[in-house]
């Protein structure tokens, strides 16, 4: 331990802690992220998220047997599946991109439009329509394996039950943190973490580019929902959180995304339509679309090439590098 600095001590302790998450995690605390909540009666425990990673990569949940959460959310794409739009269990296409698991926690609603109040209601509705199961069917094959059985008697003291599927599916997400990125270590004092043109991007992104406005550090998102013109002179613009609130100004408003990992994750917006990083920075740099009801925070800030160049070489920065290996099924 001698001769290895402090920053050095901390990174390799918070990659540690990635692994084993919990309230007050020094993972989080290190990166600059605040502990994830998690619901009173749903507390995040190591044995119920170690149950939750197996049920996350298990095809028996879903209606056909062949399509496991993670099929739509892959670590190596921050947990998103790399297409612009995505075909369901059963066949159906998806209206909207699917979105990263990343930091999900942290949110107050869930889905582009927040229609769920909460992380369990969301992964149920996932449950039924994204992998096209009758969750008591599927409980059913789920408390027909020993291990499994097992399992949740240890983690809920019952069998399996579709609520601690869900549960259990809940807590898991709840330790999909991007926290300790380049730029985390950077702002530990790391020297070299990151490249003069990323230094530069951050101070863009704070100030100039008025990123920062909607994608408020540590997570890069406020959580909300604004309409960055992306559906102006669609057909048929999809109605984003006006569908939930019915509020006129909630026309085509989806939420903001986080920004760490986000390098990983294209294509990009609620909609999949921009390929890479740079066109949806430039994009958004540009002042977004031409629709009456775009948020005023988003406005045209003349950026140049370069500038866009550092601002993406600072999002690059934001990767997180946590290990992953999926479990083995039981
Ligand atoms: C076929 C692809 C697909 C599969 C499989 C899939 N999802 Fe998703 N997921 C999506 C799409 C698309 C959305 C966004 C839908 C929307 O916003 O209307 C989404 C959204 C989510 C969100 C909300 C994220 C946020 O920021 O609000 C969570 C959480 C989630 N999925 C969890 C799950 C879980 C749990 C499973 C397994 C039960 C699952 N997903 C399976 C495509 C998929
Ligand atoms: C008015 C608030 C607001 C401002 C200002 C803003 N964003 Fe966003 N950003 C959003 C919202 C909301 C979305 C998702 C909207 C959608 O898909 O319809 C988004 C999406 C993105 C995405 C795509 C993320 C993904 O996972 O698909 C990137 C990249 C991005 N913004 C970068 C930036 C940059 C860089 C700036 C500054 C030049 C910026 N944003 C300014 C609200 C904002």
């Amino acid at each position: 331990m001698r001769h290895v600095t402090w920053w050095a001590a901390a990174a390799a302790l918070a990659v540690v802690g990635c692994t084993s998450p919990g309230p007050g995690d020094k993972t989080e605390r290190l990166s600059k992220l605040p502990p994830v909540p998690s619901p009173a009666d749903n507390p995040t425990t190591p044995d119920k998220v170690a149950l939750g990673a197996k049920l996350w990569v298990d095809p028996r949940l879903s209606g056909s047997g062949k399509m496991a959460c993670t099929t739509c959310h892959v670590r190596e794409k921050g947990w998103t599946d790399g297409q612009v739009l995505s075909r369901r269990d059963n066949g159906d296409m998806n209206t909207r991109h699917t979105p990263t698991m990343y930091n999900v926690g942290y949110s107050q609603s869930f889905y582009w439009d927040g229609r769920a109040p909460t992380l369990e209601a969301q992964v149920l509705a996932a449950w039924r329509v994204q992998i096209s199961a009758d969750p008591a069917k599927a409980t059913e094959r789920i408390a027909a394996v020993p291990a499994y059985v097992a399992e949740f008697q240890k983690v809920f003291g019952t069998p399996p039950t579709p609520d601690a599927v869900v549960k259990a599916l809940a807590a898991y997400l709840r330790t999909k943190v991007s926290g300790l990125s380049p730029w985390d270590r950077h702002e530990m004092g790391q020297p070299g973490a990151v490249s003069a043109d990323a230094r530069a991007g951050f101070e863009l992104f704070m100030g100039k580019a008025r990123c920062a406005v909607c994608h408020t550090p540590p997570v890069y998102s406020d959580f909300k929902f604004h309409n960055i013109g992306l559906e102006a002179g669609k057909p048929k613009p999809d109605p984003g959180r006006q569908a939930v609130t019915k509020k006129p100004e909630d026309a085509s408003a989806f939420k903001t995304p986080t920004l760490r990992s986000v390098a990983i994750s294209g294509p990009y917006f609620h909609d999949g339509s921009r390929a890479t990083l740079e066109e949806a920075v430039r994009y958004m740099a540009s002042g977004g679309g031409a629709d009456p009801n775009k948020s005023p925070l988003l406005v045209d800030t003349k950026l140049n090439d370069t500038e866009i160049r550092q601002l993406v070489a600072f999002l690059r920065s934001l990767t997180s590098d946590e290990p992953y290996t999926a479990p083995r099924l039981p």
